[in-house]
């Protein structure tokens, strides 16, 4: 049975910061963040948006009524939880009008999560083939106000449609995955931003790589030309090169090499103008690839999934005849009609806490629109439907 994509959507706050006014008020030389990162804006969210919000645009934007009737599972992967107990699922299945006869889910493991949720996904459809799974990333990257990862943060959510017979892509079953026990970034429970020691999840990115590769490689008995394309977690683009160029073979030929870099500039499109969307990052490469790429049917795309902690796997997935028929061709006019920030508005935007009385409520002041944040009354969020 083939199971894989039916469709992908994604969805992002719509206000942004430039990279280079956040350079200048901290007195960082732009290249550093354009160049050295080669990040060049971040999308900002407001106190009315969160996962759940995030999320469920997200997956409106591919869903149909028909698509909301089969859905039997919603996992949700995050590690920006609102809630230690409710998952975020709980409340998009809500708001989206879901099947009731629904198991609804959120997983975490860093930015890994979304991946872990395909696999069950995959899983689940084999036990019952006629079932449709949602699985959605949604996250939002916050460092803090002059924190080291700064200009690496971002928000967003990208929604998969998992079905057999799929329009998108077939989910091969060449998984191959590794666990390292370390502490390169994490977010304890009283922390409201993550401690990353920088340079270690860089050098862990990598080492993690290089061994998901080499077994990758080894336990599928494949070679990198099997691949046409290859999509990277992108907690800013610059890693994404680095990973890349760490397992494209030095005595590749030139033009073979070319094509490679030409799909992997697509692949880190979105993502330079979004900023990091943790465990969505990987598939709003996937999706950046595939709206703005040239691929064509059959073609084998790689993918590398890395979640600090860390757990890393690798995996493929082939494209279907006709694919680009479920893929938008004007996303491009979203990231243009956003509202650009200044520093200081962002500063108070993003970083704005909500202020809960002492009964537990709180007033959001938001604009009413559908799928926000509405209020929260007695600790409960009520959103916007
Ligand atoms: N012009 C051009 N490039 C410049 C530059 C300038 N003026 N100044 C610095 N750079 C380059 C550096 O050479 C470096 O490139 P390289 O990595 O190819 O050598 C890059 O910009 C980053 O500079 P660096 O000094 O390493 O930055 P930093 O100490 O501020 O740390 C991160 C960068 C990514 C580690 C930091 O942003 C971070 O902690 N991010 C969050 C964690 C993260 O994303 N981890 C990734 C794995 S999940």
């Amino acid at each position: 049975m083939n199971i894989g994509i039916d469709k992908i959507g994604f969805s992002m706050p719509n206000r942004y910061l430039d990279i280079k006014d956040l350079a200048v008020a901290r007195g960082i030389d732009p290249d550093k963040f354009t160049k050295g990162l080669l990040q060049s804006e971040m999308c900002v969210t407001s106190k009315e948006e969160d996962i759940v919000t995030l999320g469920a645009r997200a997956a409106e934007e591919i869903l149909t009524k028909e698509d909301k009737e089969k859905i039997d599972m919603i996992v949700l992967g995050t590690e920006t939880g609102i809630d230690q107990s409710k998952a975020a699922a709980v409340f998009i299945h809500g708001l989206l009008k879901i099947n009731p006869y629904a198991r609804s889910v959120e997983i975490k493991e860093a930015c890994y999560g979304a991946t872990a949720a395909l696999e069950f996904a995959r899983n689940h459809i084999l036990s019952k083939p006629n079932s449709y799974v949602l699985v959605i990333a949604s996250d939002i990257a916050k460092y803090g106000i002059g924190a080291g990862g700064e200009s690496t943060q971002g928000a967003g959510s990208v929604a998969m449609l998992i079905k057999k017979d799929p329009r998108l892509s077939i989910l091969n079953i060449d998984n191959t995955y590794l666990t390292q026990d370390a502490m390169d970034f994490f977010r304890p429970n009283y922390s409201p931003y993550p401690f990353v020691e920088g340079k270690f999840s860089t050098e862990l990115y990598l080492n993690c790589l290089e061994l998901t590769w080499k077994r990758f490689l080894k336990e599928n008995n494949k070679k990198i030309q099997d691949f046409s394309a290859f999509c990277f977690h992108i907690p800013y683009p610059k890693m994404a090169l680095k990973g890349f160029k760490k397992i494209l073979p030095e005595t590749m030929d030139e033009k073979e090499k070319e094509n490679y870099i030409n799909n992997f500039e697509k692949s880190i499109f979105y993502s330079k103008k979004v900023g990091n969307i943790y465990t969505g990052s990987l598939f709003l490469g996937l999706l950046s690839l595939l709206e703005n790429g040239n691929l064509k049917a059959g073609d084998n795309i790689c993918l590398y999934s890395y979640g600090s902690g860390a757990v890393s796997e690798i995996f493929s997935m082939t494209l279907v005849e006709n694919y680009k028929k479920v893929l938008r061709k004007d996303r491009i006019n979203d990231f243009n009609n956003r509202t650009r920030l200044n520093v200081k508005e962002y500063e108070k935007i993003f970083f704005e806490k909500i202020k809960i009385d002492n009964e537990g409520n709180a007033n959001i002041e938001g604009n009413g629109e559908k799928f926000t944040l509405k209020e929260i009354s007695s600790h409960k969020r009520i959103y916007n439907q």
